[in-house]
């Protein structure tokens, strides 16, 4: 790939045609942040929170879906670039619940990491909150929209990676929130459970159901293992507290083929000491127990389709 000059931060720097900015600061160790990007899916420029001062721009544009140009001169971290960012970190906050105390994404939050970078304790704009209900419906994953900061990763994660589009923007305004169509619960919707959207999460609006309350996030380790439900090896992390392992998580998308729901949530049954639970499948919209036969009998089913698929 062709390389072009360009200055970040007073330095000259060669850097790959065709980059984001975002992606050419990353590529010589210059950290800007984000919330609404993920490497994996496709530019979205909506949280702001990437933005940079450019040399002959009048406004400040998002590093994450502006290219660099031979010639550009950037600055990351500018005053009115900082202050932009703490004004966003600021609106953000205005409605969101300030429960990290309590919150199990607490120590694994972008939200909450760079409050404390940009110190932003607290919002100096009051309004009107949200008060959504949870949506405890799926027997996998916790939706609280209070905690959604509109990022559009789930959506995009769902769209790009799974294909499945269950998640999208409803309403307008202050009322915009992200929802499986006809505004239904996750247990009502198409949702598969694959947790493409919980790994992509930046904050504590979509959480693994099976980790809750189980630990802090600096209480656990992770270890990176192979599944070996199928012949493609995809990475997982293994969730440890002490010795105790606590669940499995997937990790956060990445270039490479998307890990499956068969992975994602079938290694517990591997790694838990006490598989006590009864497999669940989805009836007529609704979550049942069946044994382990017809649990098995369907998995085989569904990695057939799989390597159909795959063939295709
Ligand atoms: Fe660039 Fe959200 S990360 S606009």
């Amino acid at each position: 790939m062709a390389k072009i000059t360009i200055t970040l931060n007073g330095k000259q720097i060669q850097v790959e045609a065709g980059s984001t900015v975002l992606e050419a600061a990353k590529e010589v160790g210059v950290a800007i942040p984000t919330l609404c990007h993920h490497p994996a899916l496709s530019g979205f420029g909506a949280c702001r929170m990437c933005v940079v001062k450019i040399e002959g721009m009048r406004n400040l544009p998002a590093s994450c879906v502006t290219k660099v140009t031979p010639g550009m001169v950037i600055e990351t971290h500018a005053p009115e670039v900082v202050e932009a960012r703490r004004t966003i970190l600021e609106l953000l906050l205005a409605n969101h619940p300030l429960d990290c105390l309590t919150c199990d994404k607490g120590g694994d939050c972008r939200l909450q990491d760079y409050a404390y970078e940009y110190e932003v304790a607290e919002s100096s704009f009051v309004g009107e909150r949200h008060q959504y209900e949870i949506d405890d419906s799926s027997p996998y994953i916790i939706r609280d929209n209070n905690k959604c900061i509109l990022c559009g990763q789930c959506i995009r994660a769902c769209s790009e990676i799974k294909g499945m589009n269950i998640l999208g923007f409803a309403n307008r305004g202050f009322d915009t929130k992200v929802t499986p169509a006809f505004d239904v619960n996750f247990a009502d919707s198409d949702c598969v459970d694959c947790h493409n959207c919980v790994a992509v999460c930046p904050v504590g609006a979509l959480m693994p159901k099976e980790l809750a309350g189980k630990a802090r996030q600096w209480e656990v380790t992770k270890h990176e293992l192979t599944c070996t439900f199928c012949e493609f090896g995809c990475k997982f992390n293994l969730v440890k507290k002490g010795n105790e392992i606590v669940g499995v998580e997937a990790k956060s998308g990445g270039p490479g083929r998307p890990l499956c729901l068969k992975g994602r949530l079938g290694l517990d049954l591997i790694y838990n000491p006490n598989p006590t639970a009864k497999p669940l499948i989805k009836k007529n919209g609704k979550y049942v127990p069946v044994d382990w036969e017809e649990a098995l009998r369907i998995r085989a089913i569904i990695n057939k389709l799989n390597q159909m698929q795959v063939t295709e």
